[in-house]
Protein backbone atom coordinates (compact mmCIF):
# COMPACT_ATOMS: atom_id res chain seq x y z
CA UNK A 1 0.00 0.00 0.00
CA UNK A 2 1.50 3.40 -1.01
CA UNK A 3 2.20 5.33 2.00
CA UNK A 4 1.49 9.42 1.35
CA UNK A 5 2.90 12.54 3.00
CA UNK A 6 0.88 14.67 5.54
CA UNK A 7 -1.08 17.22 4.20
CA UNK A 8 -1.18 20.68 5.46
CA UNK A 9 -4.28 22.04 7.62
CA UNK A 10 -5.65 23.84 4.56
CA UNK A 11 -5.42 21.06 2.36
CA UNK A 12 -7.61 18.37 5.16
CA UNK A 13 -10.85 18.09 3.39
CA UNK A 14 -12.74 16.60 5.87
CA UNK A 15 -11.51 18.56 9.30
CA UNK A 16 -13.88 17.84 12.19
CA UNK A 17 -15.85 15.63 10.21
CA UNK A 18 -16.88 12.30 11.43
CA UNK A 19 -17.11 9.10 9.18
CA UNK A 20 -18.30 5.37 9.62
CA UNK A 21 -17.12 3.23 7.29
CA UNK A 22 -18.13 -0.53 6.97
CA UNK A 23 -16.24 -3.23 5.73
CA UNK A 24 -13.43 -0.82 6.71
CA UNK A 25 -10.86 -3.57 7.98
CA UNK A 26 -9.57 -4.33 4.42
CA UNK A 27 -9.14 -3.85 0.58
CA UNK A 28 -11.26 -0.64 -0.82
CA UNK A 29 -12.81 0.10 2.91
CA UNK A 30 -9.20 0.22 4.81
CA UNK A 31 -7.95 2.88 1.98
CA UNK A 32 -11.20 4.82 2.67
CA UNK A 33 -10.40 4.75 6.38
CA UNK A 34 -6.74 5.68 5.66
CA UNK A 35 -7.54 8.86 3.52
CA UNK A 36 -10.35 10.22 5.34
CA UNK A 37 -8.20 10.11 8.58
CA UNK A 38 -5.23 11.64 6.50
CA UNK A 39 -7.69 14.29 5.86
CA UNK A 40 -8.98 15.28 9.32
CA UNK A 41 -11.73 12.76 9.70
CA UNK A 42 -12.75 10.86 13.15
CA UNK A 43 -13.21 6.85 11.91
CA UNK A 44 -14.59 4.55 13.09
CA UNK A 45 -14.05 1.02 11.24
CA UNK A 46 -17.51 -1.13 11.36
CA UNK A 47 -16.85 -4.39 10.04
CA UNK A 48 -16.64 -8.28 10.99
CA UNK A 49 -12.93 -8.39 10.51
CA UNK A 50 -12.05 -7.82 14.10
CA UNK A 51 -8.37 -8.28 14.12
CA UNK A 52 -8.00 -6.93 10.78
CA UNK A 53 -10.10 -3.87 11.95
CA UNK A 54 -8.28 -3.40 15.08
CA UNK A 55 -4.85 -3.44 13.17
CA UNK A 56 -5.82 -0.45 10.93
CA UNK A 57 -7.38 1.62 13.82
CA UNK A 58 -3.87 0.91 15.80
CA UNK A 59 -1.86 2.14 12.75
CA UNK A 60 -4.17 5.32 12.51
CA UNK A 61 -4.24 5.84 16.45
CA UNK A 62 -6.52 5.86 18.83
CA UNK A 63 -7.83 9.77 18.86
CA UNK A 64 -8.70 9.01 14.97
CA UNK A 65 -9.62 5.65 14.39
CA UNK A 66 -11.48 3.19 16.70
CA UNK A 67 -13.12 -0.01 15.30
CA UNK A 68 -16.22 -1.65 16.00
CA UNK A 69 -17.52 -5.12 15.71
CA UNK A 70 -20.81 -4.76 13.03
CA UNK A 71 -22.15 -7.47 10.93
CA UNK A 72 -24.22 -4.80 8.24
CA UNK A 73 -27.10 -7.47 7.98
CA UNK A 74 -27.69 -7.65 11.70
CA UNK A 75 -29.60 -4.02 12.25
CA UNK A 76 -28.60 -3.76 16.00
CA UNK A 77 -24.92 -4.09 15.21
CA UNK A 78 -25.21 -1.28 12.36
CA UNK A 79 -26.79 0.72 15.18
CA UNK A 80 -24.27 0.20 17.55
CA UNK A 81 -21.55 1.46 15.01
CA UNK A 82 -23.88 4.47 14.62
CA UNK A 83 -24.30 5.32 18.28
CA UNK A 84 -20.43 4.35 18.94
CA UNK A 85 -19.93 7.48 16.15
CA UNK A 86 -22.38 9.71 18.16
CA UNK A 87 -20.92 9.13 21.62
CA UNK A 88 -17.35 9.21 21.23
CA UNK A 89 -17.84 12.07 18.58
CA UNK A 90 -20.86 13.70 18.82
CA UNK A 91 -22.13 13.70 15.55
CA UNK A 92 -22.42 11.29 12.26
CA UNK A 93 -20.61 13.60 8.82
CA UNK A 94 -20.25 10.89 6.55
CA UNK A 95 -21.60 6.98 6.88
CA UNK A 96 -19.49 4.70 3.62
CA UNK A 97 -21.68 2.11 2.80
CA UNK A 98 -18.98 -0.09 1.73
CA UNK A 99 -18.58 -4.00 2.77
CA UNK A 100 -19.75 -6.50 0.58
CA UNK A 101 -19.34 -10.29 -0.22
CA UNK A 102 -19.42 -12.60 -3.48
CA UNK A 103 -21.10 -16.11 -3.59
CA UNK A 104 -19.36 -19.35 -4.87
CA UNK A 105 -19.15 -18.86 -8.96
CA UNK A 106 -21.66 -21.35 -10.48
CA UNK A 107 -21.66 -20.33 -13.86
CA UNK A 108 -25.53 -22.10 -14.11
CA UNK A 109 -28.49 -20.07 -12.95
CA UNK A 110 -29.64 -23.91 -12.18
CA UNK A 111 -26.58 -24.58 -10.05
CA UNK A 112 -27.21 -21.28 -7.83
CA UNK A 113 -28.67 -22.00 -4.68
CA UNK A 114 -31.76 -19.67 -2.99
CA UNK A 115 -29.51 -19.35 0.72
CA UNK A 116 -26.67 -17.90 -1.12
CA UNK A 117 -28.50 -15.50 -3.15
CA UNK A 118 -30.00 -14.51 0.13
CA UNK A 119 -26.99 -14.11 2.04
CA UNK A 120 -25.48 -11.96 -0.60
CA UNK A 121 -28.57 -9.81 -0.75
CA UNK A 122 -28.66 -9.70 2.86
CA UNK A 123 -24.91 -8.28 2.93
CA UNK A 124 -25.01 -5.92 0.13
CA UNK A 125 -28.53 -5.02 -0.25
CA UNK A 126 -30.24 -4.67 3.43
CA UNK A 127 -26.84 -3.77 4.76
CA UNK A 128 -26.80 -0.55 2.82
CA UNK A 129 -30.49 -0.03 3.62
CA UNK A 130 -29.83 -0.42 7.74
CA UNK A 131 -26.85 1.56 6.96
CA UNK A 132 -28.44 4.51 5.46
CA UNK A 133 -31.64 4.14 7.82
CA UNK A 134 -29.47 4.58 11.01
CA UNK A 135 -26.90 7.07 9.41
CA UNK A 136 -29.80 9.20 8.49
CA UNK A 137 -31.03 9.01 11.78
CA UNK A 138 -27.87 10.74 13.65
CA UNK A 139 -28.15 12.96 10.47
CA UNK A 140 -31.64 14.25 10.24
CA UNK A 141 -31.54 16.47 13.42
CA UNK A 142 -28.12 18.07 11.89
CA UNK A 143 -29.95 19.10 8.86
CA UNK A 144 -26.63 17.72 6.74
CA UNK A 145 -24.74 14.39 5.71
CA UNK A 146 -23.38 12.82 3.10
CA UNK A 147 -24.30 9.16 2.98
CA UNK A 148 -21.69 7.15 0.02
CA UNK A 149 -23.20 3.57 -1.07
CA UNK A 150 -20.10 1.40 -2.91
CA UNK A 151 -21.87 -0.14 -5.63
CA UNK A 152 -19.32 -1.64 -8.84
CA UNK A 153 -19.39 -2.04 -12.46
CA UNK A 154 -22.04 -4.77 -11.67
CA UNK A 155 -24.30 -2.23 -10.57
CA UNK A 156 -25.21 -0.87 -14.10
CA UNK A 157 -24.09 -3.73 -16.74
CA UNK A 158 -24.46 -7.43 -16.97
CA UNK A 159 -22.11 -10.07 -16.82
CA UNK A 160 -19.21 -9.81 -14.98
CA UNK A 161 -20.38 -11.22 -11.80
CA UNK A 162 -22.77 -13.41 -10.14
CA UNK A 163 -26.50 -13.02 -10.19
CA UNK A 164 -27.00 -12.50 -6.49
CA UNK A 165 -23.94 -9.76 -6.97
CA UNK A 166 -25.33 -8.19 -9.70
CA UNK A 167 -28.85 -8.15 -8.64
CA UNK A 168 -27.36 -6.83 -4.80
CA UNK A 169 -25.63 -3.78 -6.93
CA UNK A 170 -27.80 -2.86 -9.29
CA UNK A 171 -30.36 -2.31 -6.35
CA UNK A 172 -28.16 -0.28 -4.56
CA UNK A 173 -28.32 2.16 -7.23
CA UNK A 174 -31.84 2.55 -7.04
CA UNK A 175 -31.44 2.73 -3.34
CA UNK A 176 -29.21 5.41 -3.30
CA UNK A 177 -31.83 7.16 -5.93
CA UNK A 178 -34.76 6.64 -3.53
CA UNK A 179 -33.16 7.58 0.10
CA UNK A 180 -31.47 11.14 -1.82
CA UNK A 181 -34.97 11.67 -3.08
CA UNK A 182 -35.88 11.57 0.38
CA UNK A 183 -33.33 12.93 2.57
CA UNK A 184 -32.69 16.39 0.19
CA UNK A 185 -35.19 18.28 2.71
CA UNK A 186 -32.62 17.32 5.38
CA UNK A 187 -29.23 18.38 3.43
CA UNK A 188 -28.02 15.17 3.10
CA UNK A 189 -26.26 13.97 0.21
CA UNK A 190 -26.86 10.33 -1.12
CA UNK A 191 -24.47 9.24 -3.61
CA UNK A 192 -22.91 5.96 -5.15
CA UNK A 193 -19.42 4.95 -6.04
CA UNK A 194 -19.04 2.50 -8.25
CA UNK A 195 -15.48 0.97 -8.69
CA UNK A 196 -14.26 -1.44 -11.63
CA UNK A 197 -11.99 -4.76 -10.79
CA UNK A 198 -9.38 -4.25 -7.96
CA UNK A 199 -7.42 -7.25 -6.61
CA UNK A 200 -8.74 -7.06 -2.92
CA UNK A 201 -9.64 -10.23 -0.91
CA UNK A 202 -13.59 -10.30 -2.34
CA UNK A 203 -12.30 -10.48 -5.93
CA UNK A 204 -9.10 -13.08 -5.20
CA UNK A 205 -12.66 -15.37 -4.22
CA UNK A 206 -14.53 -14.45 -6.81
CA UNK A 207 -12.66 -14.63 -9.65
CA UNK A 208 -9.66 -17.36 -7.96
CA UNK A 209 -7.21 -14.60 -10.10
CA UNK A 210 -4.36 -16.25 -7.82
CA UNK A 211 -5.36 -20.19 -9.80
CA UNK A 212 -4.75 -18.84 -12.94
CA UNK A 213 -1.80 -17.15 -14.30
CA UNK A 214 -3.67 -16.10 -17.64
CA UNK A 215 -6.51 -14.27 -15.64
CA UNK A 216 -6.34 -10.99 -17.62
CA UNK A 217 -8.28 -7.61 -16.77
CA UNK A 218 -9.79 -5.83 -19.65
CA UNK A 219 -9.28 -2.04 -19.60
CA UNK A 220 -10.23 0.91 -21.94
CA UNK A 221 -8.05 3.16 -20.81
CA UNK A 222 -4.28 1.85 -21.27
CA UNK A 223 -1.46 3.50 -19.11
CA UNK A 224 -3.70 3.34 -15.70
CA UNK A 225 -4.42 0.47 -13.71
CA UNK A 226 -7.18 1.20 -10.83
CA UNK A 227 -5.76 0.99 -7.14
CA UNK A 228 -8.45 1.01 -4.22
CA UNK A 229 -6.87 4.48 -3.38
CA UNK A 230 -8.28 5.66 -6.29
CA UNK A 231 -11.52 4.73 -4.97
CA UNK A 232 -10.69 6.24 -1.89
CA UNK A 233 -10.02 9.39 -3.73
CA UNK A 234 -13.74 9.50 -4.93
CA UNK A 235 -14.99 8.41 -1.71
CA UNK A 236 -13.02 11.52 -0.49
CA UNK A 237 -14.51 13.98 -3.07
CA UNK A 238 -17.88 13.00 -2.32
CA UNK A 239 -17.81 13.42 1.54
CA UNK A 240 -16.16 16.47 1.35
CA UNK A 241 -17.63 19.97 0.98
CA UNK A 242 -16.48 19.76 -2.90
CA UNK A 243 -19.22 17.73 -3.43
CA UNK A 244 -21.89 19.82 -2.01
CA UNK A 245 -24.38 19.99 -4.85
CA UNK A 246 -23.96 16.62 -5.91
CA UNK A 247 -26.62 13.89 -5.10
CA UNK A 248 -28.62 10.70 -5.95
CA UNK A 249 -25.33 10.19 -8.40
CA UNK A 250 -23.80 7.06 -9.56
CA UNK A 251 -20.00 7.80 -9.25
CA UNK A 252 -18.46 5.62 -12.00
CA UNK A 253 -14.52 4.58 -11.47
CA UNK A 254 -14.56 2.32 -14.06
CA UNK A 255 -11.76 4.09 -17.08
CA UNK A 256 -15.33 4.39 -18.91
CA UNK A 257 -15.78 0.57 -18.78
CA UNK A 258 -19.79 0.53 -18.18
CA UNK A 259 -20.18 3.86 -20.88
CA UNK A 260 -18.10 2.38 -23.90
CA UNK A 261 -18.58 -0.58 -26.00
CA UNK A 262 -15.34 -1.53 -27.06
CA UNK A 263 -16.51 -4.78 -29.17
CA UNK A 264 -18.62 -2.67 -31.94
CA UNK A 265 -17.97 0.74 -34.06
CA UNK A 266 -15.35 3.16 -34.88
CA UNK A 267 -13.40 2.69 -31.99
CA UNK A 268 -14.18 -1.42 -31.54
CA UNK A 269 -10.65 -2.84 -30.01
CA UNK A 270 -9.38 -6.27 -31.70
N1 LIG B 1 -12.45 -4.99 -5.58
C1 LIG B 1 -13.17 -4.74 -6.63
O1 LIG B 1 -12.78 -5.04 -7.79
C2 LIG B 1 -14.50 -4.06 -6.49
C3 LIG B 1 -15.12 -3.61 -7.67
C4 LIG B 1 -16.36 -3.00 -7.58
C5 LIG B 1 -16.93 -2.83 -6.34
N2 LIG B 1 -16.33 -3.28 -5.21
C6 LIG B 1 -17.01 -3.07 -3.95
O2 LIG B 1 -16.11 -2.43 -3.07
C7 LIG B 1 -16.50 -2.73 -1.72
C8 LIG B 1 -15.29 -3.19 -0.95
O3 LIG B 1 -14.82 -4.41 -1.53
P1 LIG B 1 -13.28 -4.84 -1.52
O4 LIG B 1 -12.95 -5.29 -2.89
O5 LIG B 1 -12.46 -3.79 -0.86
O6 LIG B 1 -13.39 -6.16 -0.64
P2 LIG B 1 -12.58 -6.69 0.63
O7 LIG B 1 -12.96 -8.12 0.73
O8 LIG B 1 -11.15 -6.32 0.57
O9 LIG B 1 -13.24 -5.86 1.82
C9 LIG B 1 -14.55 -6.09 2.25
C10 LIG B 1 -14.61 -5.83 3.74
O10 LIG B 1 -15.98 -6.02 4.15
C11 LIG B 1 -15.98 -6.79 5.34
N3 LIG B 1 -17.25 -7.49 5.45
C12 LIG B 1 -17.68 -8.57 4.77
N4 LIG B 1 -18.92 -8.91 5.18
C13 LIG B 1 -19.27 -8.02 6.13
C14 LIG B 1 -20.41 -7.87 6.94
N5 LIG B 1 -21.45 -8.71 6.87
N6 LIG B 1 -20.45 -6.82 7.82
C15 LIG B 1 -19.40 -5.99 7.92
N7 LIG B 1 -18.29 -6.10 7.20
C16 LIG B 1 -18.22 -7.12 6.31
C17 LIG B 1 -14.79 -7.72 5.22
O11 LIG B 1 -14.38 -8.22 6.48
C18 LIG B 1 -13.76 -6.81 4.58
O12 LIG B 1 -13.02 -6.08 5.53
C19 LIG B 1 -17.63 -3.75 -1.85
O13 LIG B 1 -18.87 -3.09 -1.77
C20 LIG B 1 -17.43 -4.32 -3.23
O14 LIG B 1 -18.62 -4.88 -3.75
C21 LIG B 1 -15.12 -3.90 -5.26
Amino acid sequence: MATRAPLCQAARRLEGKVAVITGGASGIGESTARLFSKHGAKVIIADISNDLGKSVCKDLGPETASFVHCDVSSESDIENAIATAVDKHGKLDIMVNNAAIGDPTKLNILENDKADFERVIGVNLTGVFLGSKHAAQAMIPLRRGSIINVGSVSSSVGGVASHAYASSKHAVVGLTRNVAAELGRYGIRVNCLSPYFIRTQLTKEMFKFDENPEFRVYSNLDGATLQQEDVAEAALFLGSDESKYISGHNLAVDGGFTTINPAFGLFARA
